[in-house]
């Protein structure tokens, strides 16, 4: 059966000596039963001519902002909005650093930039460009905004060098694009609940109690959820990073408001995530004013924030609980408690001690407990990975 059947995709091809092979790619998609519409960079256009990528798609080929337009009325916007996927093969540290810095410069760069499909990009490139830590924090920042790298492959480049950069095998980027769209419909039609970030507690109208946690678990988390189809509610607390495409954010700041935009949506919800760092104590009173110093020390009084995930649990019936456990020691032990006494499903734990996952940093190293006693270790690794294995967790269990 067709994987792609019926997916319409837009195809960029940028001007690397990769892109005779987005012909094959091209190929390869409408056989899989995509309806593929091909938007080319000038550059591209001396590699490959515009006529081949017409026969191969049949569909019209776009180049030119301001040229003629045939089928369609704003072009680079009804392109950007028939995409269910939009993938760049090859691309060029060009077009990754345009995209990571929303510049909108032709026709390729504007469609990227007014899409709301799920990006995927294949870089291609010479290995010094690839390896340069500028195009490495391009593609860090693009990851970290749910964009899909498809990590090129090392061999021997057009350029004479041997090393990283190649455009991985036509039949490979077609099955990693029949993998992303088989397991983003895999959550259709889902409800769930993300939180993400610290709850921030305050004591008076400019100071407050907060943590470490930047949000950058759980932004990921709902963000892979969205491009896996759920319908996504991210309760975030007080973060840096921007709102996920496809996800409904709230942003919230104290435990109590965190508690309230979560309790609203549990009763439809199918899963509930709380990756949030929810604070356990608040100021018992929350001064009106400035609270001046003094030469006395100073004696604030707290009093316990509801655990909301243990509330949850009191009210489990068809949803899927996660919880996670951030110690510092004895992380197996706190973790399987927490399991137990919050009635979750799983528990993702990890040791914070450790600098190089956890809080505040992109990769995480994480084992998962589970209600049937089982447990699996994860070496360090993304946190969009892990993201993808909770959720694969979570869709196992829905079916
Ligand atoms: O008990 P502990 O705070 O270590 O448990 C962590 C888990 O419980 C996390 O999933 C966190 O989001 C959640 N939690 C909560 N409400 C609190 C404290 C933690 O929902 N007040």
């Amino acid at each position: 059966m067709d994987s792609l059947n019926g997916k319409k995709i837009v195809l960029g091809v940028t001007g690397g000596i990769a892109a005779y092979k987005a012909v094959e790619i091209a190929s390869r998609l409408r056989k899989a039963g995509a309806e593929v519409h091909v938007v080319m960079t000038r550059e591209a256009t001396e590699f490959v001519t515009e006529l081949t990528f017409r026969e191969i798609t049949g569909q019209p080929v776009t180049v030119d902002m301001w040229a003629k337009v045939t089928n369609f009325n704003v072009e680079h916007i009804a392109l950007a909005n028939l995409a269910d996927i939009m993938l760049i093969a090859p691309a060029t540290a060009n077009i990754i650093a345009k995209t990571a810095a929303g510049i909108a410069d032709d026709m390729l760069t504007t469609t990227v930039l007014a899409t709301k499909a799920p990006l995927i990009l294949a870089p291609a490139m010479n290995t010094n460009m690839y390896e340069n830590p500028v195009t490495q924090k391009n593609i860090a920042e693009l990851k970290s905004r749910g964009v899909q790298i498809i990590e090129p492959a090392s061999g021997h480049l057009a350029c004479g060098v041997e090393g990283k950069g190649r455009l991985p095998d036509p039949a490979e980027i077609v099955r990693f694009v029949m993998d992303f769209a088989a397991g983003e419909q895999r959550l259709t039609g889902k409800k769930i609940i993300v939180t993400a970030a610290g709850t921030i507690e305050p004591l008076d109208p400019v100071r407050f109690l907060g943590n470490r946690s930047t949000g950058k678990m759980g932004y990921a988390i709902a963000a892979e959820a969205a491009k896996q189809g759920a319908e996504v509610l991210l309760v975030s607390g007080p973060s840096s990073l921007p709102d996920p495409a496809g996800v409904r954010t709230i942003r919230i700041q104290t435990a109590l408001e965190m508690q309230a935009a979560v309790q609203e949506a549990y009763a439809a919800a199918d899963a509930v995530i709380m990756s949030a760092a929810v604070a356990d104590y608040r100021p018992k009173t929350v001064a009106k004013e400035k609270i001046k110093k003094s030469d006395d020390e100073l004696v604030l009084h707290l009093e316990r924030n509801p655990d909301i995930l243990y509330g949850l649990g009191q009210h489990k019936n068809r949803q899927i609980l996660v919880g996670f456990a951030a110690e510092t020691c004895n992380v197996e032990e706190y973790a399987k408690k927490k399991l137990v006494k919050k009635n979750l499903d799983f528990i993702v734990a990890n040791d914070v001690s450790a600098s190089d996952a956890g809080f505040a940093v992109d990769n995480n190293r994480v084992q998962i407990y589970t209600r049937d006693g089982g447990c699996e270790k994860y070496p360090l690794m993304s946190k969009q990975e892990l993201a993808g294995i909770i959720l694969n967790k979570i869709a196992e269990l829905m079916s």
